[in-house]
């Protein structure tokens, strides 16, 4: 086997490593909600479909470019291609631009996890709108990622996710049993979870369920491409894949076990269904009423929820930080110490105005906005909406047409894998199903921006217009300055 200076130091750990940057509020969070609002069932049913038939084929494009590479995504897409390195920028940009608001949403998960013994009922306006608080629990938040990244890919990441990915499942899998145990109201819950409706479907929720089986499996953003880069020959990448899928799909059911019965309990002995079901609503109001309406065991309850979202949310933070922090210290030689010092305060110097403007915007004062959203919702869209699909698409173009699954599917073989009925499929997959599937998303998505309900709308069609003039720029500095410039590997790590 040969010698790897940095990285994973086993299968496991890369999986564990890459499930945790899976598994995140869009599991716990963000799928249940989805699952709520756009009808039970016969989403999750278009979800699962969405994971096998462009996640797993998407995803295994990302951990083969890089693992292939054994590099950061801008030399590993030069390594696909000369021409292509510019693929490559989107896949460190987006992460930076999420991080800056998924460390206040971690913030806030950090926060709920230590009032859970005092109550969280009916204090979520009062904390998002207090931009003091929400930034030290940001800070807190941040501080917890970067302690981890500081310590390497083996030493922190996959050390940190080795335990903390079995300990959610755990809490998990306790929370989901402890609400199916409820009694009352549990069966209602499950027949709205589990018996499709198909008369609520359209082309909304398929929508939807595309993006969320996107978001969900942390693809185009470069976090695969990276975790990918620092796993070896032998690990099976087929199988390491489709465990990774499974794992992040299971969660994300099992979450809805967690939630739904509780909902529906509440409903059948109060009379009446949470109201605030929506967005962040789910979380951070109904939960805790939930949770408070059943006395004393609901308050470790609640710990327990939110301590696993927390874990969630930091597993998957680390990915981001870890993708750009990689970049910088093979591009600029820099310390791992320097880099990721570094890249933490800039993010949190910009996810403090991030947290104060999506709190003044629920609070309805006068809010920092742009383009019509406050900045939270504004980075979300940018990066969720428009980029990420964009970035998905290059890995795919990528295996699909550059490399050619005929040179993929043999360079797999050569390191020992059988791909057996795999390769067939994947093939025809990787060239048309899944970009064709992944440009639909992005049309799709980019059109509902600018003409939601019908109507055109300016502050969507500026949003396009930032977050494609974002690539450009990006792509420009490229050129400018890495095209012909050694863009470092991982062996330049010390
Ligand atoms: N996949 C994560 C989730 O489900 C989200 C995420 C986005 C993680 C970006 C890493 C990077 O919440």
């Amino acid at each position: 086997m040969e010698k790897k200076r940095n990285g994973f130091a086993s299968g496991f750990g890369f999986i564990m490593a890459a499930a945790g940057s899976a598994v995140g509020l869009g599991n716990l969070w963000g799928f249940p909600y989805k699952t709520h609002e756009y009808g039970g069932a016969a989403f999750v049913l278009v979800y699962i479909a969405c994971v096998i038939l462009i996640g797993v084929i998407t995803m295994t494009c990302e951990i083969f470019i890089g693992r292939r590479a054994q590099a950061n995504p801008i030399t590993a897409f030069k390594m696909v291609d000369k021409k292509i390195g510019w693929f490559g920028v989107l896949a460190i940009l987006i992460p930076g631009f999420i991080a800056c608001y998924y460390s206040v949403l971690g913030g806030y998960t950090v926060r709920f996890t230590v009032n859970s013994f005092k109550g969280n009922t009916g204090t979520f306006g009062a904390f998002a709108s207090n931009g003091v608080l929400v930034t030290i629990f940001t800070a807190i938040f941040i501080a917890m990622a970067v302690f981890v990244v500081m310590a390497g890919v083996k030493g922190g990441i996959e050390k940190a996710s080795k335990i903390l990915m079995p300990t959610l499942f755990v809490l998990l899998l306790a929370t989901a049993i402890f609400s199916l145990c409820l009694g009352e109201g549990v069966a209602e819950g499950l027949k709205f979870y589990l018996k499709p409706d198909f008369s609520k479907l359209s082309g909304t929720e398929i929508l939807a369920a595309m993006g969320q089986a996107f978001y969900s499996l942390s693809l185009g953003m470069g976090a695969m491409i990276v975790y990918g880069s620092y796993t070896g020959k032998e690990v099976n990448l087929v199988k390491s894949t489709a465990t990774i899928c499974v794992f992040d799909t299971l969660v994300a059911l099992l979450a809805g076990f967690a939630i739904f019965p509780a909902l529906y309990h509440y409903k059948a002995t109060m009379g009446v269904m949470p109201e605030n079901i929506q967005g962040s609503k789910l979380m951070y109001e109904t939960l805790p009423m939930v949770f408070e309406s059943l006395g004393v065991v609901g308050k470790v309850v609640s710990f327990c929820f939110f301590a696993m979202v927390v874990i969630a949310a930091v597993t998957s933070v680390m990915s981001l930080f870890e993708v750009v922090c990689q970049f910088v210290i093979q591009k600029f030689r820099v310390s791992r110490k320097k880099a990721i010092s570094t890249l933490a305060l800039i993010c949190f110097a910009i996810s403090i105005p991030v947290g104060i403007s999506a709190g003044q915007d629920m609070s309805a004062e006068g809010a920092i906005k742009v383009f019509g959203m406050d900045l939270l919702s504004f980075f979300d869209t940018v990066t969720n909406t428009v980029l990420m699909p964009v970035c998905a698409f290059f890995a795919c173009v990528a295996v699909g047409w550059l490399l050619g699954p005929k040179k993929v599917c043999k360079e797999m073989e050569e390191d020992g894998q059988k791909l057996g009925f795999f390769k067939p499929i994947f093939s025809f997959m990787v060239k048309f199903v899944t970009p064709i599937l992944i440009f639909v998303i992005e049309i799709f998505g980019v059109y509902a921006l600018v003409f939601p309900s019908g109507k055109f709308s300016s502050n969507g069609l500026g949003i396009a217009l930032f977050s494609y003039g974002l690539l450009a720029v990006g792509t420009a500095i490229y050129f400018i300055f890495f095209k012909n410039k050694d863009t470092g590997c991982n062996a330049d790590e010390e």
